[in-house]
């Protein structure tokens, strides 16, 4: 399959959305290679803890050993295949002990013993034989407590891969006054009936709001003047809906940065630093922290979302992130999940904590009218009635320094051009 040919500049065919042995090699040759996040270190706090997810097609778990390490590793079980935890997490308690013939294994993978073990004398079967043990991800690495691997012994390093875009958990934890966050431990799980590229490109769409989402944005808009008239405030997370709501002039004001590998940021289009007593109380633990210089950088970065490419979106000032784990050319499954900051004030968890069930929660209007959209998304592409994907909007405009692209119109489609370079590249040839 000449792959190339799919891919244009300013467009792109359907079938890189819809078809099978496409997104089998993506699979192969983007998620199964390089860098993919597994979890949070506070997800696995104490020795034997464990947490299940996907490397593209790969079941995988990372688990605590009991030299406090985080180890990831394939959820399968030498001798016959069974998958080791079958819960999606948990403790292990001192041992991983596979549930069909109770092989057992070390935390950190290697096999511990199997129930009348002399019936494998003479056999290739032993502990020094690395088939027996459980076999671990080639690569594992974490930045600021947020833990990833790749399945490829080769290629660049997680700081490498991250590149710019590592400024999404620099931005989090630089919140916390001791720079740490950790995890609120719900996840909200969604399955999306469509192709996991809706998803990223919708992030950072800057023209869709308005539309996809007036209906919300307009109705909270109208209480939130109506709550400032009648009491002469609003509280703050009703700016958190109405900002949806607002002009298409003022989503193409804000700008986009297109960096290598797909990765990407919008800066921010919503006032997200207040002057209340709650803000003010955060920012002077900050500055006891980190002096008043290094806290006005942390918090003047203009951020809305940043994407690391395939497969992340996180929401810094807000502490949210959302992890994708594609399941099908039309099904992705996506995990919203939220962070607290250690030792910031309760009411600033308060508004974390509202953005994720106003925004990014499958209750909320914002996030079902999305999945709307990237579905009858999908159905579109799967049908004859056209072939191809128009990214045409500004095409031409960006500006390009170093391979990072600079666009000034927030609603350019730059996002979804510099996506496909980086797509265009992994397919041809893993780096
Ligand atoms: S399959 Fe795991 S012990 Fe037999
Ligand atoms: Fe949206």
């Amino acid at each position: 399959m000449n792959v190339s040919q799919l891919v244009e500049p300013d467009r792109v065919h359907r079938r890189v959305y819809t078809d099978q042995q496409i997104f089998d090699r993506e699979m192969t040759q983007i998620f199964e290679h390089v860098w993919v996040y597994c979890g949070h270190e506070s997800q696995a706090p104490q020795v034997g803890d464990y947490y299940a997810f996907t490397i593209g097609r790969q079941p995988m778990f990372m688990v605590r050993g009991k030299d406090r390490q985080i180890r990831v590793l394939h959820n399968r079980c030498p001798h016959r295949g069974v998958q080791l935890c079958g819960n999606q997490k948990g403790n292990a308690g001192s041992a991983l002990v596979c549930s069909y013939h109770a092989w057992s294994f070390h935390l950190d993978g290697r096999l511990r013993s199997i129930p009348l073990q002399k019936g494998y004398d003479g056999t290739r079967v032993n502990a020094e034989n690395p088939d027996c043990s459980v076999k671990p991800a080639a690569r594992v690495d974490s930045y600021r407590g947020f833990v990833f691997a790749s399945l490829s012994a080769t290629g660049p390093s997680l700081l490498e891969f991250l590149g710019e875009a590592k400024v999404a958990f620099d931005d989090m934890c630089d919140r916390s006054p001791v720079g740490e966050v950790e995890v609120v431990p719900i996840c909200h799980r969604v399955i999306q009936h469509s192709n996991w590229k809706f998803f990223m490109e919708n992030q950072l769409d800057a023209l869709h709001p308005s539309v996809t989402h007036q209906s919300t944005g307009v109705a909270a808009g109208r209480i939130e003047k109506k709550l400032k008239e009648e009491t002469g405030a609003a509280p703050f997370y009703y700016h958190y809906l109405s900002a949806f709501a607002s002009k298409f002039e003022q989503w193409d004001a804000v700008q986009t940065i297109n960096f290598p590998r797909g990765h990407g940021i919008l800066k921010a289009y919503m006032g997200l630093r207040p002057q209340d007593p709650d803000t003010r109380a955060h920012e002077a633990l900050l500055v006891k922290a980190y002096g008043a210089e290094k806290t006005e950088e942390y918090l003047s970065r203009s951020i809305h979302h940043v994407l690391v490419y395939p497969y992340l979106s996180v929401q810094s000032p807000l502490q949210q992130l959302r992890c994708l784990r594609p399941l099908a050319p039309g099904k992705t499954l996506s995990e919203i999940w939220h962070f607290r900051l250690k030792g910031a004030p309760e009411a600033i968890y308060r508004r974390s904590l509202w953005y994720y069930n106003l925004v990014n929660s499958p209750a909320t209007m914002v996030n079902a009218d999305d999945l709307e959209n990237w579905t009858k998304g999908q159905w579109g592409l799967e049908s004859d009635g056209g072939d191809w994907v128009s990214f045409h909007r500004n095409y031409g405009g960006d500006t390009e320094e170093a391979g990072v692209i600079y666009s000034n119109n927030g609603t350019s489609e730059a996002v979804m051009r510099n996506q496909f370079r980086a797509w265009s590249q992994y397919m041809a040839d893993p780096q």
